[in-house]
């Protein structure tokens, strides 16, 4: 005799919607915004289909038709000329330079999004590494001045929270005080603090021509075989002062999120990174994947594993799948 029948839960979508434990909402969603210089720019990313960068004009244009879908949480992210570029990434930190002149133009238009920044010299950076490079290394301390340069230039032009994903040491704490002297103590930060050397991020790396120009990313970004580093990565985050903390990419750390929601007590983001996109978008294009079926499957995943902000580049898509917002 049978008498346990789960089954009995999944007798009709009423059913199954009724006892579902995870739901996707609009909150949940950070869009990644990529800008450029220039005007009426629409320019595709080869290795991200149907993603685009934007001159700053047809980008506060793309955030309106995003916020009218009830999307009001955005991550910008800078693509700025080969001329620009240094070793110390100088340009993050000019006031002038195209970042916080469009944050501060995004956020004038829309003050009532939440614009996170991205905080990392690789797209300033004539070698393509998050921190400044000496003698083949990227030193730390010396890219922590830089990066605490660059978080107040984007706290003045008007950043809601700045969002270090460089991976050096003790950033996190020495942006903190940095913005805190200043008077910013109301700017926030989202700390990528366990953020994995990942082949996922290639795509994005076209997108803002930012590959590394030798080597690799390993002396600082986390070994993709370790989890308990993640835990201390974002303890340490933690005690020093982030406000939330992220998991990079999403979809091949699920167990990370989960530890790393069990283990502290500020929100959990995770990223479903670009390359993550590109995957279900080719095989979508291919038809060997349902596109839709698939964004809305690994995103439940990210939230069911524990995320409770997800940066994705399909917030706008899995609106419209799950017929969410307006
Ligand atoms: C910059 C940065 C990267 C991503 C976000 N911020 C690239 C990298 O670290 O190489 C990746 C995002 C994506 O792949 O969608 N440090």
């Amino acid at each position: 005799m049978i008498t346990q029948r789960p089954r009995r839960l999944r007798k009709s979508s009423a059913v199954l919607d009724l006892v579902a434990e995870t739901h996707l909402r609009a909150d949940d969603f950070i869009v990644p915004l990529f800008v450029v210089e220039g005007t009426g720019k629409t320019e595709p990313i080869s290795s991200m289909p149907d993603y685009h960068r934007h001159s700053l004009d047809t980008l506060l244009q793309r955030i309106e038709k995003l916020m009218n879908k009830g999307l009001f949480n955005y991550v910008l992210f800078a693509k700025i000329g080969d001329g620009q570029k240094d070793n110390t990434g100088e340009n993050a930190c000019d006031p002038d330079g195209l970042f916080p002149f469009a944050i501060r133009k995004i956020k004038e238009a829309f003050p009532e999004i939440t614009l996170f920044t991205d905080i990392a010299l690789d797209p300033y950076s004539t070698f393509g590494h998050d921190g400044i490079v000496r003698d083949g290394k990227i030193v730390n301390d010396e890219t922590v001045e830089a990066l605490c340069r660059m978080s107040l230039n984007h706290a003045q032009a008007g950043a809601d929270f700045v969002a270090p994903s460089d991976m050096m040491d003790g950033r996190v704490g020495a942006i903190r005080q940095a913005l805190d002297r200043q008077g910013f103590t109301d700017t926030g930060i989202l700390a990528y603090s366990a953020k994995y050397a990942s082949c996922f991020y290639g795509p994005f790396r076209d997108a803002l021509d930012s590959a590394p120009g030798f080597g690799d990313k390993r002396s600082y970004q986390m070994d993709i075989r370790n989890s308990r580093e993640a835990l201390r990565e974002t303890l340490l985050d933690v005690a020093e002062g982030a406000d939330m903390v992220m998991v990079k990419p999403a979809g091949s750390y699920l167990d990370v999120i989960s530890k790393l929601k069990a283990e502290v007590h500020v929100p959990v983001a995770a990223y479903q990174v670009s390359g993550e996109y590109s995957m279900i978008k080719a095989a979508a294009e291919r038809g060997w994947l349902n596109e839709d079926k698939a964004i809305i499957e690994t995103l439940t995943a990210i939230k069911r594993a524990g995320a409770d902000v997800i940066l994705t580049y399909f917030a706008e898509k899995a609106m419209e799948i799950l017929k969410l917002g307006n």
